[in-house]
């Protein structure tokens, strides 16, 4: 049994991270002969090639490494804070950031620098991580007009992928001093299925509480 992986958000945050999966597939025989005006679709398609690409395996998997997730919060909105319910509803975009060796085009096309910025369709083929918010009630992303996801793609094989969640999240409160009382909430954040051998949540930026300049923005105190 393993801990899961955490990190923890001021609304302070907590996140975590089992893989059975195989070995990764052999070293890709994909791109040997390297052309300079390949095609970005072409160029994406081609490192999703099912031969080479499967979603289910997570990167690193070859070297035994966990992947790093980096995680940042941007708060843009705070309501129904409910001291009856003890929980409050909170909109965010949820940034998470990895790499993932098999979408690195550098390593196939010389002078590969192209980010590609797509929608967030792009994460049901490829890996991502199976994050969940621990302590919510009820969540949801938001899917007007379109889903409000993005991945980008950076030629090193790093990945952002962007999703705007609201959340109702449970949040134990201590009224011994009301109405003078001052409330953190937590929002926790931790993988489905990883263990922390497999998946580290790490906060982009180094967290403290409720401190400016950290990976979670937007509202840090909110005066009612
Ligand atoms: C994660 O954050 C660290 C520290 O800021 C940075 O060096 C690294 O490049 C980031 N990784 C990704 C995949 O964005």
């Amino acid at each position: 049994m393993t801990l899961p992986a955490i990190l923890s958000m001021m609304i302070c945050t907590v996140l975590y991270s089992s893989v059975t999966a195989g070995r990764g597939g052999p070293q890709s025989r994909y791109w040997r002969n390297p052309q300079r005006d390949l095609k970005f679709g072409t160029v994406v398609e081609t490192m999703l090639d099912p031969d080479r690409y499967h979603k289910y395996i997570r990167p690193d998997i070859n070297t035994g490494r966990p992947v790093y997730v980096n995680v940042s919060v941007s708060v843009t909105g705070l309501d129904r804070i409910s001291d009856a319910d003890m929980e409050y509803t909170v909109t965010f975009t949820l940034h998470q950031s990895w790499k993932d060796g098999r979408l690195d085009g550098t390593k196939s096309v010389r002078g590969y620098s192209q980010i590609l910025t797509m929608d967030g369709s792009l994460g049901n083929r490829i890996w991502v991580p199976d994050t969940y918010i621990v302590n919510s009630h009820t969540s949801f992303i938001h899917d007007v007009t379109t889903r409000n996801g993005l991945i980008r793609l950076y030629p090193d094989g790093r990945v952002l992928y962007v999703l705007r969640i609201t959340s109702t999240v449970s949040c134990s409160m201590k009224l011994h001093k009301y109405p003078m009382d001052e409330q953190a909430c937590k929002l926790a954040l931790e993988s489905w299925s990883f263990p922390d051998e497999d998946l580290i949540y790490k906060w982009d930026k180094e967290e403290r509480c409720g401190a400016p300049g950290g990976s979670v923005t937007g509202m840090d105190n909110v005066v009612l």
